[in-house]
């Protein structure tokens, strides 16, 4: 279980996340959907601590850390939490001059220590479940954009994080290719992978997400399952978000 607990996160004078509490259970996916800047991704970077929370708890598992102003978070602590998540970032961002399979086994060998052996072997397998086995050796610039997608899905899953975040996973790509990533994602979340993605892939959220959470200016407006937030939403809010969404998109 990763639990939120009143998030608040200033930059400045600019109060970005304002008091979000959510929880996200083991083996569930939730989708984070809401017009831009409405804090998708700060609130993804807070669940790794790529950006520190002004206030409030981010607990995954065991491992609790709270954020209060004037106190300052040891490096053991933020790692205690960023080591147990994975990140797949819009714009594939994968290592220009390493080939796939290195993308996936660079982490294992610098952060985790693996032999090579053993970091290779892992990063076949990876690469095997999101169906790039045949383009281990391939340059990032040789690959489409979904497969690149998909090689950085391996690389976030290479340590076995107890959470993929995800931002905007399909965000850049053409239908066509976001729906193999969509697939891979769909995949994943049937074998039971723990995620957050932030989304405006309504395919996407509404094939796989348990939980939907609407957010705007900071706050949580809404929340439910797939079918209560985009067939049924309560709040007059969401319900201009969800016809502005689907007008621009067909299921
Ligand atoms: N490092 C930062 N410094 C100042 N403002 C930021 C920073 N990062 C994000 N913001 C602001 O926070 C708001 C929410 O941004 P973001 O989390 O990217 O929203 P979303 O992902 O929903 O589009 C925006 O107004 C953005 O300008
Ligand atoms: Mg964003």
């Amino acid at each position: 279980m990763i639990t939120l607990t009143d998030i608040v996160k200033r930059f400045g004078e600019a109060t970005i996340l304002n008091g979000i509490s959510l929880s996200f259970p083991e083996g569930s996916v939730t989708a984070l959907v809401g017009p831009s800047g409405g804090g998708k991704s700060t609130l993804l970077r807070s669940i790794n601590l790529l950006e520190q929370p002004t206030s409030g708890a981010v607990q995954i598992g065991a491992d609790r850390v709270d954020f209060v102003p004037g106190r300052k978070v040891s490096f053991a602590e933020i790692q205690s939490i960023r080591g147990q998540t994975g990140m797949v970032f819009q714009n594939f961002q994968l290592f220009p001059h390493r080939t796939a399979i290195e993308n996936v086994m660079e982490g294992l060998i610098t952060v985790q220590k693996w032999s090579r052996e053993k970091a290779r072997a892992r990063a076949v397998e990876l690469l095997e479940k999101v169906g790039m086995g045949h383009k281990t050796d391939a340059w990032p610039a040789e690959l489409s954009g979904g497969q690149q997608q998909r090689v950085a899905i391996a690389r976030a899953l290479a340590p076995s994080p107890r959470v993929l975040l995800c931002d905007e996973p399909t965000s850049a790509l053409d239908p066509e290719l976001a729906g193999e990533v969509v697939d891979v994602l769909g995949k994943l979340a049937a074998e039971g992978t723990t995620m957050v993605m932030a989304t405006h892939d309504l395919r996407l959220a509404s094939k796989i997400a348990n939980q939907v959470v609407f957010l705007e200016a900071g706050q949580v407006v809404e929340t439910g399952t797939a079918d209560a937030i985009f067939g049924n939403p309560q709040r007059e809010r969401t319900k201009r978000f969800v016809s502005s969404i689907s007008a621009a998109q067909t299921l």
